[in-house]
């Protein structure tokens, strides 16, 4: 059950008990104040604290524009009437400093044991936090291929952030949320409700100017994961700099303005390595160098791929690192052994892969056919991938440029493709 603290709380400050109030009713501040009589100003100084202690009319004002019930009007009332006091013994925090974290947290668990990632992870934060023009949205991507650590990065941010947005920390995964012409409003809504609101307008567009009035107001941080594209963030996107909005998705969003774009390539090979002797633990990966380091690239280096080869250890006491080396020789195979309760590396391409469109999966399918190579554009003269399918599946994290100018398909997403491989689309069904 949802906690308002503000309104269950009358020792809280007046700001927050009538912010709780206005929210749970589903009003704005512009509906309070055309109810109450009183200007937006006036009630967004109340609630941010600038103002705190209302003059005793506009408390009642507020509290009949609020249609309290008689214990919710006198904890209201005395709220205002504690307001000044409460101001004096406490001193008023500094909007732009670190706080202690009171608003809902969503966060899923942090990685304890995250290798790498060090360098973006401060590169996240900065942009996070750096001073900005008040009326700027605060905008930060992570994108990268299947099983590249994208979630696992950003919630790492985002527990480093929680005193930098002290009023909630909210967090959808959009792989739960339909696509189709409900999925805006879906996804706004379950914000709304985060932040308290529970009578919610109807239209997508009411709900997203609601959202962003109230995170106008206050210095929320909201965690998107597994967005398909800038209609999913756009309307999260506030005219003011006070809470920010932290993005994982399968490709960059270019057509709205990040502060960071972080793109998330394989691990080095140490940190592949690292992180292989961290899951398996007791020392099995070191007492093995040669077969860590094998299982390390047979994994391509890949976060995930890794999780599930030093899973797959751990769940075998009695077989030896150079056994899974073995196992992951083959690269026909090799899918198929990793994958280890909920994790697979399989589940995880596919899912990437349901976001083509159909250019993008012809594409696909014409580079994947050209095998074990690194190509060069003049390699794909008269297939569905010359033109901008190259481009657009650099973009989509699915192919891995080189620094003469070649591309190269990594033999996982090649293996998806060819399992899924169907009859290449008619040009003439995409137009
Ligand atoms: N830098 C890292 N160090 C250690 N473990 C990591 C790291 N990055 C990711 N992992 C682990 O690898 C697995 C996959 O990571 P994650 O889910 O973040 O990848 P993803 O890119 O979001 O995958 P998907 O494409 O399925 O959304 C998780 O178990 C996660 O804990
Ligand atoms: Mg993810």
């Amino acid at each position: 059950m949802m906690r308002l603290h503000s309104v269950d709380t009358p020792e809280a400050p007046f700001g927050a008990v009538l912010r709780g109030h206005r929210i749970a009713r589903g009003m704005t501040q512009e509906d309070l104040a055309s109810a109450s009589g009183l200007s937006v100003r006036a009630i967004r100084n109340l609630e941010i604290g600038r103002t705190r202690q209302p003059h005793p009319q506009s408390a009642r004002l507020l509290a009949g524009a609020l249609g309290l019930a008689d214990q919710a009007c006198a904890d209201l009332l005395r709220a205002a009437r504690q307001g000044g006091r409460a101001a004096k013994a406490a001193a008023p925090a500094p909007r732009a400093a670190a706080d202690t974290p009171r608003g809902r947290c969503e966060l899923p668990a942090d990685v304890p044991d995250l290798v790498g990632r060090t360098e973006v992870t401060e590169q996240l934060v900065r942009a996070l936090t750096e001073r900005t023009p008040a009326s700027v949205a605060r905008l930060a991507v992570v994108t990268g291929g299947p099983g590249s650590g994208r979630t696992a990065l950003v919630v790492r941010v985002a527990h480093r952030l929680r005193r930098q947005f002290p009023d909630g920390q909210l967090h959808v995964d959009l792989r739960g949320v339909p696509s189709g012409p409900q999925r805006a409003a879906t996804l706004l809504g379950r914000l709304l409700r985060s932040l308290g609101s529970v009578a919610l307008p109807d239209s997508a567009d009411e709900r997203a100017a609601l959202l962003r009035a109230e995170l106008a107001v206050r210095r929320v941080l909201v965690v998107l994961d597994d967005v398909d594209g800038e209609s999913d963030v756009r309307p999260l996107l506030t005219g003011s700099s006070t809470s920010a909005v932290l993005v994982a998705a399968r490709r960059p969003l270019v057509t709205v303005k990040a502060a960071a774009t972080v793109r998330l390539g394989p691990l080095s090979e140490r940190a592949a390595v690292h992180l292989l002797a961290s899951v398996v633990g007791d020392g099995r990966a070191a007492a093995e160098p040669a077969a860590a380091v094998a299982v390390a690239r047979a994994c391509w280096r890949l976060p995930l791929a890794l999780r599930i080869a030093g899973s797959w250890l751990v769940a075998r006491p009695y077989r030896r690192v150079s056994d899974l080396a073995a196992l992951l020789r083959d690269e026909h195979s090799r899918l198929d052994h990793l994958t280890v309760g909920d994790l697979s590396l399989r589940a995880s391409v596919l899912a990437h892969l349901s976001g083509l469109d159909a250019t993008e999966r012809n594409a696909l399918r014409s580079v994947a056919r050209l095998g074990n190579v690194y190509f060069g554009l003049c390699d794909l003269v008269g297939l569905p991938a010359a033109g901008d399918g190259v481009e657009r599946l650099l973009l989509a994290n699915l192919l891995t440029p080189t620094p003469d100018g070649r591309y190269r398909m990594e033999s996982y997403i090649r293996s998806c493709v060819s399992e899924r491989d169907t009859p290449l689309v008619p040009v003439a069904a995409i137009r």
